[in-house]
């Protein structure tokens, strides 16, 4: 098949036993392994804390796939995994367990004839993940040899602010190659993510209408109906909506949705642009923050599981920014982001500008935002274009209408994850999904001035919005599309 691995490899996941690990990079590897993607010979090696043994890890395995395989629909095929699976129990603090992994590592290379190839995936506790990228390279695991080759996967978040995101890239740097390190998005997995640069780049028609002369504003919207679901509490509670999601997947949008042409479809042309992007996010002065920018936080998240009752984390933000650049100057950028929310919904909206001049006011008035194009990125994936049509009849009444591309009436087949795709891109080398170092850092620094904004106003006035509802009242001010049109 095409696009089948050829390499064999070791693929190691630190946190093997997690819920990262349950819900999504065991069902995602098994996805591959059952479509045919797998080579002759690998082996997935689990490595956490919790004591198992290999039998006990592939039962875990094979739970996970079944669970996932519900929720989608599917009929179980777990077998081809798992007869390559296995396990390490060990605490990655500690050296020991190194001493132990390489042992493993060296056993099955030999035994499977793995010929040194390894991708390490750190599906761990951000503050574990320096430690176990230091305990790998003093045991020279992170050195590639003649002819293999040693990948490591970071998961978010990199970092919590720009100076921690930069030491982080520092520390690594010392060991790593940057074409050895794979900062993971999982948003840059999606089909409807990757479909942007498709859709930019593959039609002549809505390309020259990218730019601040036909663009009243862009807005992106990453809704969700969940909220803590009592198992990402601890979590969430030191993050928030601001580092949890804009921070990451909103910017990888909007730098799709903004940035110029690539010189080509190489990962650093497109890195490249996207970096540009970055650049042209205003630096947010207090002011500004305060005027730009609104938090939230439902009612009830303070009791939910691992939440710190008095919290004052964000579970909302809204965000009102621009990029000064000589295609988007003057365009307003509107984010928003929550949990528990009205629904569970990511799209990008183009609002383009009006018509000069209305010619049919003398029959009704003109609608006001005729020309939108809508990318739902999830869930019913797809693209709209509304325009203006004349209801039928004796005069020109104007309405709403929409022309629609939806993935599931033209191609009719499932969608793979965005974890399949990213770790078969891992596992052959490819690069070009995942977010180079200063893509992260320049993320954080737009990120750190709003942090900084915040923390010299008043604490905010939490719990402010009701759960199912759009978030806070003050954002839809923030957000209305009256304010928003430019003279
Ligand atoms: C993760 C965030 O990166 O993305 C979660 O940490 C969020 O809080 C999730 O729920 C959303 O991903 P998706 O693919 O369901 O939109």
């Amino acid at each position: 098949m095409k696009d089948k691995l050829t390499q064999p490899f070791a693929f190691v996941i630190f946190g093997g036993s997690g819920d990262l690990s349950r819900r999504k990079l065991l069902p995602a590897l098994h996805h591959l392994a059952a479509l045919g993607y797998m080579p002759e010979k690998y082996a997935v090696v689990g490595a956490s804390r919790t004591p198992m043994s290999d039998e006990d890890y592939r039962e875990f395995v094979r739970t996970a796939i079944e669970e996932h395989e519900q929720a989608e629909h599917e009929s179980p095929a777990a077998d081809s995994l798992l007869k390559s699976v296995y396990y390490l129990a060990g605490d990655t603090a500690k050296p020991e367990t190194f001493i132990d992994l390489q042992r493993r590592l060296d056993a099955l290379d030999k035994d499977l004839g793995l010929g040194g190839n390894r991708a390490y995936y750190l599906a761990v506790a951000p503050d574990l993940t320096p430690m176990i990228v230091k305990n790998l390279a003093a045991r020279g695991m992170l050195t590639q040899r003649e002819g293999s080759w040693i990948r490591v996967v970071f998961e978010k978040p990199f970092g919590r602010d720009l100076e921690s995101a930069r030491k982080l890239n520092e520390e690594i740097r010392q060991v790593l190659t940057e074409e050895q390190i794979y900062r993971i998005d999982h948003y840059l997995g999606k089909e409807t993510v990757q479909n942007i640069l498709s859709f930019r780049f593959g039609n002549s028609i809505f390309e020259p209408l990218f730019n601040r002369t036909h663009v009243n504003s862009i807005r992106i919207t990453v809704a969700e109906s969940e909220g803590m679901g009592g198992r990402r509490g601890e979590y969430y509670d030191t993050a928030g909506a601001l580092r949890d999601i804009v921070q990451n997947h909103i910017l990888q949008l909007l730098c799709l949705i903004a940035m110029e042409p690539p010189a080509s479809f190489r990962a650093e042309s497109i890195r490249d642009e996207k970096v540009k992007v970055l650049h042209a996010l205003p630096a947010m002065s207090p002011k500004e923050v305060a005027e730009s920018t609104v938090r939230g936080q439902y009612h009830g998240y303070r009791n939910e599981k691992g939440v710190n009752p008095n919290s004052t984390t964000e579970t909302y933000v809204a965000i009102r920014t621009s990029i000064d650049n000589w295609r988007w100057s003057g365009v307003p950028v509107l984010i928003q982001t929550g949990k528990r929310l009205w629904t569970r919904l990511t799209d990008i909206e183009i609002d383009f500008n009006q018509v000069p001049l209305c010619l049919f006011h003398q029959f009704a008035d003109c609608p006001p935002n005729a020309n939108k194009l809508v990318m739902r990125i999830q869930p019913d994936e797809g693209i709209s274009l509304s325009f203006v049509a004349k209801q039928p009849g004796t005069s020109f009444v104007l309405q709403d209408v929409n022309m629609d591309f939806s993935y599931g009436k033209t191609f009719g087949q499932r969608l793979p994850e965005a974890y399949e795709r990213l770790l078969l891109d891992v596992l052959r080398g490819d690069p070009s999904l995942f977010t180079r170092s200063d893509e992260v850092e320049l993320a954080w620094q737009f990120i750190t001035r709003i942090l900084e904004g915040w923390s010299k106003l008043p604490p905010p006035e939490f719990p402010n919005y009701e759960p199912g509802s759009r978030g806070p009242a003050e954002a839809s001010r923030l957000l209305n599309p009256s304010q928003i049109r430019r003279q």
